[in-house]
């Protein structure tokens, strides 16, 4: 797999001022959950992320200038106006919890361009095991300054927390202070589990934590997850096209279900996005990209609700193809020019229907975009074409990736012989920065593997393997987790044993490797059933 390239997306260096758009002792004023309040949060918000934007900008140039040097004076002056503002009631707080930034105990959202400055702050924090930094009205240019220079000057190899706490206090820098890095649970036993939900009998203890820690119990609670949230977009779609009410209820539960499930096992979730049926390609490609753009988004730091309004957004991106004639969609020959204008409507048609459905008062503008936006690509490229100028919403964004990723590894009726997972990740990376958000495909690898969930390998040994899992460590992404399902003579292997490519003898050499990628097409092997 070495003929993929993941190319470093430069991201331009954001030097915003802030911008100051109320009174500074506003906040003291207004109400909490008035609509002001939501406005008020939303621009604390806005400022947050610019002040994790000027941090990285202070950190990064300290490491080539002295702390006096001009070089610092606009990242430190924007940051201290930063402050000034929110800081007004009570100092700043900058949180690092399981890897998402928050400013107090608000989750701080980063789109994509933003992701990269982001992933720097949180990668620097992650090295020291800061939890969080305070910001107090206190703080002057020379405390940043001094600051900035602390973090570049000591190594965290050789340093501590306590370390850097220490420098602070003997060089006089004022106005900030540390907080250590706590573990923190990301689901604490409390919630409803993913097996009573899904219908399995496995269900939780009296103590509430969830009894899902087996891998078999795991595997049939996602397997019905997906099932339900299968039946949930095939009877909605059956209520859409007779004119009934539609409820999105069930479906909504059913995707918080897979997102609980999927925040324990990945993996296996993203495994069951191999289930190819043929003849109902439209509700698996559903439910398979929904899952995909979860795991894609829960990367890029969707919090936990708004990942449910995603998935849901992503079940119904391609309902308006519920207008194209069943004779033109499952069509076995090539498309006329008419079925391709048919085709290329399905957005703007899925629009039209989703805003008509009785039920909704309000279309959700995530619903829309999800819709409107999926086939644009980043370049515009796709289609539909507009004549005006639009900017792709992150959702539009995540579901191009998930969606083409699917299409093309799914056998579809347009296409008869599905691709191999590394071959369309391939075709995909050809295409980053055009049709796809550079960074988002990046991240979305990881979610699938370098040599994605489902393929074929053929190991040293020459037994062939499907691959089960992404490495953890992405300095081994091409040594993914495996299970042997045929042996050396090509005959099939029942319960093959897994193998992990990272496991190393006792000389450090890696037990196995995979001597080739074996393209799905040439063994007639269902690789799903691995999953299930
Ligand atoms: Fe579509
Ligand atoms: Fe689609």
């Amino acid at each position: 797999m070495n003929d993929i390239k993941i190319n470093e997306t430069p991201v331009a260096e954001e030097q915003a001022q802030p911008i100051l758009t109320h009174e500074r002792s506003l906040s003291r004023k207004i109400a909490h959950g008035s609509e002001a309040r939501d406005i008020l949060d939303q621009q604390m918000a806005i400022l947050g992320i610019q002040l994790v934007t000027q941090l990285n900008v202070l950190i990064k140039t300290s490491r080539i200038y002295e702390r006096t040097n001009s070089a610092l004076d606009k990242p430190v002056d924007t940051m201290l106006t930063l402050i000034k503002t929110m800081a007004q009631d009570q100092p700043l707080r900058l949180r690092l919890q399981n890897d998402f930034l928050f400013l107090g105990d608000s989750h701080l959202k980063v789109n994509a361009q933003q992701m990269a400055v982001a992933t720097s702050i949180i990668d620097v924090l992650n090295v020291w095991k800061i939890g969080g930094i305070t910001f107090s009205l206190a703080v002057e240019s020379k405390d940043l300054r001094e600051f900035a220079a602390l973090f570049v000057s000591l190594d965290p190899a050789k340093n501590t927390i306590e370390d850097l706490q220490k420098e602070i206090i003997s060089r006089n820098v004022a106005g900030i202070g540390l907080e250590d890095q706590r573990e923190l649970q990301i689901r604490p036993g409390t919630e409803a589990t993913a097996s009573s939900q899904s219908g399995d009998t496995n269900s939780a203890g009296s103590d509430g934590v969830k009894n899902v820690d087996s891998k078999g119990q795991r595997k049939i609670a996602a397997k019905n997850g997906y099932v339900k949230v299968g039946e949930s977009v095939g009877s909605l779609t059956k209520a859409a096209r007779e004119g009934g009410t539609v409820s999105f209820k069930q479906a909504k539960r059913a995707i918080q279900n897979i997102i609980d499930i999927m925040q324990d096992d990945e993996a296996t979730v993203l495994g069951l996005t191999t289930l190819r049926c043929h003849d109902e390609y439209t509700h698996n490609h559903s439910v398979n990209v929904s899952l995909l753009s979860i795991a894609l988004a829960n990367r890029v730091g969707y919090p936990k609700v708004e990942l449910a309004d995603l998935g849901l957004a992503a079940l119904f991106h391609d309902m308006g193809k519920s207008t194209i004639p069943l004779e033109v969609l499952n069509k076995p020959g090539e498309f006329t020019d008419d079925d391709w204008m048919l085709m290329r409507n399905h957005p703007t048609e899925g629009v039209l229907i989703l805003s008509r459905m009785r039920g909704f008062t309000n279309l959700p503008g995530r619903m829309a975009a999800a819709s409107f936006e999926h086939h644009m690509n980043q370049d515009f490229s796709g289609y539909p074409k507009l004549a005006v100028p639009w900017t792709l919403s992150l959702t539009g964004r995540i579901l191009t990736i998930a969606d083409c990723y699917d299409a093309m590894t799914s056998s579809r009726v347009y296409r008869r012989e599905p691709m191999s997972p590394s071959k369309v990740l391939n075709m995909m990376f050809s295409k980053s920065g055009k049709a796809f958000d550079p960074v988002l495909l990046k991240l979305f690898v990881n979610c699938v593997g370098i040599i994605p969930i489902g393929s074929l390998v053929m190991l040293e040994t020459n037994e062939l393997a499907v691959v089960l899992k992404p490495a953890a460590d992405k300095a081994n992404a091409e040594r993914p987790l495996v299970r042997v399902i045929a042996d050396p003579q090509g005959d099939s292997v029942e319960h093959g044993r897994e193998v992990d490519l990272t496991e190393k003898d006792e000389t450090g050499e890696f037990r196995h490797h995979i001597i080739r990628l074996v393209d799905n097409t040439e063994y007639k092997f269902d690789t799903s059933r691995y999953f299930t």
